[in-house]
């Protein structure tokens, strides 16, 4: 069975609880879902294995730690993903980036899928995918299953707000993959938005609305 993680860090306390302000503008509400994002990829990459590896410093000759074996991939749910990405590579530079396109129906709720595009050796590496908000867990469900469709088999999920809901779909329908989520709400409205949540992520990382 994945873990579910739900952060207990103060700063990432204190930063969700400044974009959940409505009053928090564009230009702030996307420079703070960075730095979320930066510190949550900090707390879900915890359990990357290490090797030794034989190194000389400008004094001697030591032992050094690096990340082993499997590369990384990140991938965001488009649109409200994408304002996870940079944090995610400030940490990890060198990790390739896939993107999943959704949107979830107004009227069924259900996610309509409309884009793919994976780095060529997805299947080799150790993928975390990213979108601010995990409601009923349609959308990330789907994006999880196109990627296990694509080969993919290590597979984690991070979010910064998630509902009750969301989280028990992901572990029916998806109980190998990690999640790592900022905040967990109390329930979903009748519109099936996050409460308190944040409203429409990404309307509010773009400006749309
Ligand atoms: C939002 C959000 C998630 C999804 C969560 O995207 O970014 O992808 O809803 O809801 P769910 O867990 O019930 O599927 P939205 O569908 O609004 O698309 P957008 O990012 O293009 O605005
Ligand atoms: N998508 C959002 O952006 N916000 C919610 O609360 C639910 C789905």
């Amino acid at each position: 069975m994945g873990k579910v993680v739900i952060m207990d860090h103060p700063l990432i306390r204190h930063k969700i609880g400044y974009i959940r302000r409505k009053d928090t503008g564009t230009k702030d509400f996307r420079q703070t879902i960075g730095e979320i994002a930066m510190l949550l990829c900090y707390e879900a990459t915890r359990d990357l294995p290490l090797e030794d590896v034989e190194i000389e410093t400008p004094i001697c000759k030591t032992t050094v730690q690096e990340l082993k074996g499997k590369k990384l991939a990140v991938v965001p749910i488009l649109r409200a993903g994408l304002g996870m990405v940079d944090g995610i590579l400030q940490m990890i530079p060198a990790a390739k980036v896939g993107h999943i396109g959704l949107y979830r129906d107004p009227v069924t709720i259900e996610p309509v899928e409309y884009y793919c595009k994976l780095p060529e050796d997805c299947q080799e590496r150790e993928i975390f995918v990213v979108d601010p908000m995990l409601a009923t867990g349609g959308s990330s469900s789907a994006a999880i299953t196109m990627l296990k469709e694509r080969g993919c088999k290590n597979i984690h999920f991070m979010c910064i707000i998630a509902a009750p809901e969301g989280i028990e779909r992901m572990k029916k329908d998806h109980p190998d993959v990690d999640l790592y989520v900022g905040a967990l709400d109390e329930k979903l409205n009748e519109h099936c938005y996050i409460v308190p949540g944040l409203g429409d992520a990404g309307d509010r990382i773009f400006g749309t609305k």
